[in-house]
């Protein structure tokens, strides 16, 4: 494989490009970084998230929008404190995330709270610090919201998020707005759960929420998904309940392996010309995107340790493995893998597997590389659900993190010891 067909291959993203045979995230090459801190590690470059954000800001221009960023994509502290300091706002899905915003500076008002099921003592932790919106998932937590917000003298706002049966066309673990999924309130029981919540004194119902899936790559079920919606939002204002925000969700897909997402900002303007259309462009919006602000700006490197040649298949071991970069275990996912420092020849077909004691420990299948051990390898398109659903199985540290801005680069997280992974285990008398 050559520097430049490798330069061609990579997934739409100019701020991690080759220049020359060396792979750069801006002005920083790659295997600089694995030799100063190690690998597994994950790279971001902070002008690629702020220019996927660029692009939600400029189609929402001369709009009332909030872009509150789905922080469990990725909720590393210095990333959210990008998005925090770009005047974003947060959805978040647990206490834990919330503590992660005040940490990094975020501000609580800006904050949607999302998930089927969230505790008292999250609801109360949310009240406390006034978050801005709590996105209700069922009618059974409308009454216990209520009832924590009237026990402290408050009013939860309140948004209901409501199912509008619309399939996203991605991944049946990542779809979310279809009937037979836990996610949201059935679109025909919405009228009724609104003015349950409406009649409840520890609520204020503020606005309307969906969101349909992830990875999509589609505008239409989009355009659906808002019909639907706006159908809902005419019903609930005819029975006298103020809807004061819409809220679209996240789910913009991002380009793997040649998927082809609309940007941002052309799905917004077919967006809002439906909306300007049903005569709602000018209501507060909100959005909650995740992959599409962070996917494409990460990659994770990683070493060669053996290449271990087979009758059926070939095998190239790296030392990342489903603990760092779940997604191709848990949905098949396909990420590309390149080298850092590109060479040339033939190359050899390679499954490209890691350490971890499971056939489905595997990374890439079925990928043509020019490699060797001791060799550094990029999985690309690792911005988004690789670090933030990392874990410690076989004992493993979790991965060190840097943030690349220009020329300069900080350690954002340090790597996990064996240590970190049991500190807070016990051993009995
Ligand atoms: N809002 C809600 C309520 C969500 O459940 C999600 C994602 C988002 C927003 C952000 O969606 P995004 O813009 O990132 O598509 N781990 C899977 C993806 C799970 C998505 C869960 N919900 C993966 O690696 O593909």
């Amino acid at each position: 494989m050559t520097a430049s067909s490798t330069a061609l291959a990579l997934p739409g993203q100019p701020h991690i490009a080759y220049q020359g045979s060396e792979l750069m995230v801006e002005g920083v090459r790659l295997s600089d970084l694995a030799r100063t801190h190690g690998t597994p590690l994950f790279v971001y470059s902070k002008a690629a998230m702020l220019s996927a954000l660029a692009a939600y800001q400029r189609g929402f221009a001369g709009r009332q929008a909030q872009i509150c960023y789905a922080m469990k994509a990725n909720s590393s502290l210095a990333v959210l404190q990008v998005f925090a300091n770009a005047g974003c706002g947060f959805d978040i899905v647990s206490a834990g995330e919330l503590a992660r915003v005040l940490a990094a500076g975020g501000d609580p008002a800006k904050v949607i709270f999302s998930g089927v099921g969230k505790t008292r003592a999250e609801m109360k932790q949310a009240l406390k610090v006034g978050i801005g919106c709590f996105n209700v998932e069922s009618e059974a937590e409308l009454d216990v919201l209520s009832d924590v917000a009237a026990s402290m003298g408050l009013k939860a706002p309140v948004s209901l998020r409501v199912n509008p049966n619309v399939d996203p066309k991605t991944h049946p673990y990542i779809s979310t707005g279809l009937k037979g999924n836990k996610f949201g309130i059935a679109h025909e029981d919405a009228l009724r759960a609104y003015r349950h919540a409406a009649s409840l004194p520890g609520l204020k119902v503020v606005g309307i929420d969906c969101h349909i899936g992830s990875q999509i790559t589609e505008m239409t079920p989009y355009l659906d998904a808002m019909d639907r919606v706006l159908d809902l939002v005419a019903d609930i204002e005819a029975a006298g309940i103020a809807i004061h925000h819409i809220d679209f969700g996240g789910g913009l897909g991002i380009n793997y392996n040649g998927d082809t997402p609309p940007e941002a900002d052309a799905l917004w303007a077919q967006l809002l010309a439906k909306l300007d259309a049903r005569g709602y462009g000018q209501r507060q919006l909100m959005i909650e995107p995740g992959r599409s602000l962070v996917g494409n700006a990460g990659v994770c490197l990683t070493e060669v340790l053996y290449l271990k040649p087979g009758e059926q298949k070939n095998f190239c071991i790296v030392d990342a493995a489903m603990n760092d970069l779940p997604r191709p275990a848990m949905y098949q996912a396909f990420h590309q893998i390149v080298p850092v420092s590109a060479k040339t020849g033939d190359g050899v077909v390679y499954d490209i597997v890691g350490p971890v004691c499971e056939s489905g420990d595997w990374i890439g299948r079925d990928r043509q590389l020019v490699v060797q051990a001791g060799d550094t390898l990029a999985v690309l398109s690792a911005g988004a659900y690789c670090m933030s659903m990392s874990s410690n199985y076989n004992t493993r540290g979790r991965a060190a993190e840097v943030l690349v801005d220009g020329t300069k680069t900080h350690l954002i997280r340090q790597r996990e010891s064996a240590f970190d992974t049991f500190a807070l285990e016990q051993l009995v008398d």
